[in-house]
């Protein structure tokens, strides 16, 4: 496979009675973008089951790091899945688990403890109870437009979209949501320049009035907004944020589920700001597509106990073995390879925007990448749905992201040519827009 073909009308036969199956025995509440049935995949590209070849921009919500089936992470999955897949690290410590968890601590120079778990939303479960568990202290914050999970605890941080959160209250109380630093489309009215240190004065003023910022334990944050639009914050207001919490004892976590293994061109995305978080919370990207979290925490906060926390498959031998896989290929070169194809990329639909007025923000780091579709005044919801749908038909996986963006989370390995081809693709969508 080596270019997008769509060789039958979407979605071809085979897709189709998949997708009438599906209606008869699968919950409601999957979403389904556009009707892609995949059957195997190579490299950066997935073909379905009606034989259709589609470049992959999506990575299965930005997982699958080094693409489908990539001969490394394959080898070391057959030979773990040989000797063991499971026999519970919450009880008995085991290769290749325990050395991956000296290879994480390790990327932050030492001083951190690791917990494992299957998914993002439990590796955001067990920060949220450590933060509970080390401080005591009621409250956290999250921002708006942030997603940090779908199970009951991380929902009550999430808060990208209502529908998310509608019909499943009560949520967890002592959360308070404080508005995200959204540039392009800046709250309280503020201008691009200062909607920092607006937000820090809101916070200010939150602590001065309603909040006792001795009561609030730990705050959740993404770097990069992902579900919620790939929003970046402004310069300099991570740093801000930062300083504040260090004031008032808050812990800060890092929400790295998206962000991080890779994907912004370094390992955190927090490197890029200089910055340390107090816990970080891994998935997506960590084990190219094999499931598992990872927590790491810093060892002054590694307070609880033998047994208050734990799971059945978390740290699983199959998964950590995909992930020392991953972090070979990370470390051999797909970190700066993510950094120079996501250059290209961004400068290639920058140079887009100028030629189509209704791209009003293109923005991103490594390959994440949003584009915005809309004015800071207007959201076009309808035309990046239009251009997620054309993409799809002409052959490019993309997905939405927040109200108005389109995203762009390809496998890290994509070369510059294939990043051309997906380039080419989103030209004639725009075009035809
Ligand atoms: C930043 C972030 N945190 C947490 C999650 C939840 O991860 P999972 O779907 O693996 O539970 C996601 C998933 O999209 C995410 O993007």
């Amino acid at each position: 496979m080596r270019q997008p073909l769509v060789r039958t009308p979407l979605p071809g036969p085979r897709a189709q009675a998949a997708l009438a199956r599906e209606k008869g025995v699968l919950s409601p509440s999957y979403i389904r973008p556009y009707p892609l049935v995949p059957a195997r995949g190579e490299g950066v590209f997935l073909e379905d089951v009606d034989g259709n070849v589609f470049l992959d921009f999506m990575a299965g919500i930005a997982v699958n790091t080094t693409g489908y089936a990539h001969p490394k992470v394959v080898e070391a999955v057959e030979a773990q899945a040989r000797r063991f897949a499971h026999v519970c690290f919450s009880d008995f410590t085991h290769e290749p688990t325990l050395s991956l968890a000296e290879r994480l601590v390790g990327r932050l120079g030492g001083r951190y403890r690791v917990f494992f778990g299957n998914s993002g939303t439990e590796g955001i479960e067990a920060a949220l109870k450590l933060v509970r568990y080390h401080t005591r202290r009621p409250y956290v914050l999250a921002f708006t437009g942030s997603f940090h999970g779908r199970s009951l605890g991380s929902l009550s941080l999430t808060s990208s979209q209502a529908k998310y959160r509608k019909g499943f209250a009560p949520l967890l109380p002592g959360v308070v949501h404080i508005p995200f630093p959204n540039p392009f489309r800046p709250p309280f009215g503020a201008g691009k320049e200062e909607v920092g240190e607006r937000v820090l004065a809101h916070l200010e003023h939150l602590f001065r009035t309603t909040l006792p910022p001795e009561e609030v334990g730990g705050i959740f944050l993404e770097p990069i907004q992902g579900e919620g639009g790939y929003i970046l914050p402004p310069p300099g207001f991570l740093e801000g944020l930062w300083q504040l919490a260090r004031r008032h004892g808050i812990l800060l976590v890092a929400d790295e589920v998206q962000t991080g293994a890779g994907r912004t061109g370094r390992f955190f995305a927090l490197e890029h700001e200089g910055l340390e978080a107090d816990i970080y919370v891994l998935a997506k990207g960590l084990a190219s597509g094999y499931p598992l979290s990872a927590v790491l925490f810093r060892e002054e906060i590694a307070s609880w106990p033998s047994g208050a926390h734990g799971t059945t498959f978390g740290g699983q031998a199959v998964s950590a073995a995909a992930a020392h896989a991953t972090l070979d290929l990370l470390e051999g070169g797909l970190m700066e390879n993510a950094a120079r194809v996501g250059a290209f990329l961004l400068e290639g639909l920058k140079e887009m925007q100028a030629r189509f007025p209704f791209l009003g923000d293109v923005r991103g780091r490594g390959l994440m990448i949003g584009v915005d579709f809309g004015s800071p005044e207007e959201e076009r919801p309808d035309l990046r749905d239009k251009a997620v749908e054309l993409a799809f038909q002409k052959g490019l996986l993309t997905l939405p992201a927040g109200p108005s963006a389109l995203r762009i989370a390809p496998p890290l390995i994509l070369t510059k040519e294939e990043a051309g081809m997906g380039l080419s693709i989103l030209e004639e969508v725009f075009k035809s827009l």
